[in-house]
């Protein structure tokens, strides 16, 4: 199947069918400017209909299904995804923007992800709890039921399947509502999972915007659970939506992390990994380093080094695999440029970059870019900017770097760089953030659990406490 030929229609109940007002929106190839497809256009009507599928599916056919069973289903949801692989990454490039060596390392990682849900599926057990020869009490863990699942358009299969593929292991059944800005790959994976034999209502994939689609599955009285991944202003609505049915969530909602180099640092290392943690997906990452805080020994040189990389970086279409792509659309490249002019405006010093690259006339292109003089309070140091865009800050002492690291709204992930393993430890203790990677950037796989404190949200992804996140303990006790 071509990138261009997806069913242009809803996947509910196991069919394909078009939104019930006939409506569809288009989407873009943000490298280009020009429409990619035109994708069904749901609203509460559709939403309602996926959700009865789903339950329809938890209430029946998926519970007669054993847990190894959706550990096999799984396993080969993620085979056919790897023999696809080339054709995903290629539609995930198109729709997105990012350079397909990204694409690929994302499939990769959906790939990774499946598995090991896939394996997990039958080994979530219970507990039995000691009270006595009286009593014997137990625990059940049993799926939440029909979960709702509403992404973002960043890593858009990644993080649809980062929650999805836990919720099937667990046994529950889904609503997907991928992004409105990258809703292909979302498609593309409900014709897989039909491929591979996944029961009718099982996973539904409903395209849309977020007020007219997403809302009204938040608020459906049926969703049992949500998980969100996107920005606070929403996730803020997203708790709002869902406090009428009183459901279980799980929100991860961005950051403005800190990637802290200490003066004993390994700079060449440090230096190439912020490469990566402030430009990786054209800085459009929630866990991206996106303050960079250097200590004033080592300021000088490693900025020196820094930007003489950042002058190497390529900026070109994803499909010919530059070192950044175009940013996802219009509209976040204009938040781009309006944020650079705040920094400007408040009086920061642009190093490098702040414009659209001279040799790229179509695309939603921004070069690189580094602000130093920046001072903590401001707007481009408080904000997720979620573009190529660093903030450079200076410090002094190690408790000056921790006061300034957490001294914002958010607290997703943070970095420290040190050879001094108690300076190392000491800082992972009092940085108010859900990881700290020490020594390195994007730390952890698919096993490792995700999740941010304070404004970047609450609850876990990854890992075993993932698949906690779509069960619920069920405590049997019995008189003897
Ligand atoms: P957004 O949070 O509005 O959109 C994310 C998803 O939520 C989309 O699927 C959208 O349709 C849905 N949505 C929007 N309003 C909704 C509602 N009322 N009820 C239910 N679902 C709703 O993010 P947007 O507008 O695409 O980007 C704005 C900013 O959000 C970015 O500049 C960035 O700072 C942040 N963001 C953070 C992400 C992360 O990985 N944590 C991912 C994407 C954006
Ligand atoms: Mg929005």
């Amino acid at each position: 199947m071509s990138p261009y030929d997806l069913p242009n229609a809803l996947f509910i109940d196991g069919k394909w069918q078009p939104s019930i007002s006939g409506e569809t929106f288009d989407t873009f190839n943000p490298a280009t400017e020009e429409v990619l497809a035109k994708v069904p256009r749901a609203n509460a009507q559709d939403v309602h209909l996926a959700v009865q599928a789903a339950h329809r599916a938890f209430y029946g056919e998926w519970r007669q299904v054993t847990p190894a069973e959706r550990g096999k289903l799984l396993y080969r949801l993620a085979q056919t995804i790897q023999t696809n692989r080339e054709e995903l990454a290629k539609l995930e490039t198109l729709d997105n923007g990012k350079p397909l060596r990204e694409a690929l390392g994302d499939i990769d990682g959906v790939v990774q992800t499946i598995e090991y849900n896939a394996g997990a599926a039958d080994k979530l057990q219970g507990d039995t709890i000691p009270l006595g020869y009286e009593v014997v009490d137990f625990t059940w863990l049993e799926p939440l039921g029909v979960t709702a699942h509403i992404v973002p358009w960043n890593f858009p299969l990644g993080i649809a399947v980062r929650s999805v593929a836990p919720a099937l292991a667990a046994g529950c059944t889904v609503v997907l509502k991928p992004a409105e800005e990258t809703p292909l790959s979302a498609l593309r994976l409900a014709s897989l999972a039909q491929e591979v034999g996944f029961p009718d209502g099982v996973l539904n994939v409903v395209t849309g915007f977020g007020e007219e689609a997403g809302a009204p599955l938040v608020r459906h009285p049926w969703v049992r659970g949500v998980t969100f991944t996107g920005s606070a202003e929403t996730g803020r609505k997203i708790i709002a939506q869902s406090a009428e049915s009183l459901k279980s969530l799980v929100l991860e909602l961005g950051g403005k992390n800190a990637l802290i180099v200490f003066e004993d640092a390994d700079l060449d290392r440090a230096v190439e990994d912020a490469i990566e943690a402030v430009f990786g997906n054209c800085g459009q990452v929630c866990s991206a380093a996106s303050r960079l805080l250097l200590q004033r020994q080592i300021y000088q040189e490693f900025q020196r080094r820094f930007s003489e990389r950042v002058l190497q970086l390529s900026v070109a279409p994803g499909l010919e695999n530059g070192d950044l792509g175009p940013l996802v659309s219009r509209e976040q490249l204009e938040r781009a440029f309006s944020y650079i002019r705040s920094g400007l405006e408040e009086g920061a010093s642009l190093t490098l970059g702040g414009k659209r690259p001279e040799n790229l006339s179509r695309g939603y292109f921004l070069q690189p870019t580094i602000f130093e003089k920046v001072h903590p309070k401001m707007r481009i140091a408080q904000e997720e900017i979620f573009a190529p865009v660093v903030v450079v800050l200076s410090f002094e002492h190690d408790d000056e770097a921790l006061q300034i690291a957490n001294d914002v709204p958010y607290g997703l992930t943070a970095g420290i760089y040190t050879r001094d393993i108690r300076r190392a430890l000491t800082s992972a203790q009092w940085l108010e953030s859900g990881s700290v990677w020490i020594n390195g950037w994007y730390l952890g796989g698919v096993q490792a659990p995700t999740g941010g404190v304070k404004a970047s949200g609450f609850g876990r992804e990854r890992g075993l406490p993932g698949i906690h996140n779509y069960l619920q303990i069920k405590n049997v006790a019995i008189k003897l």
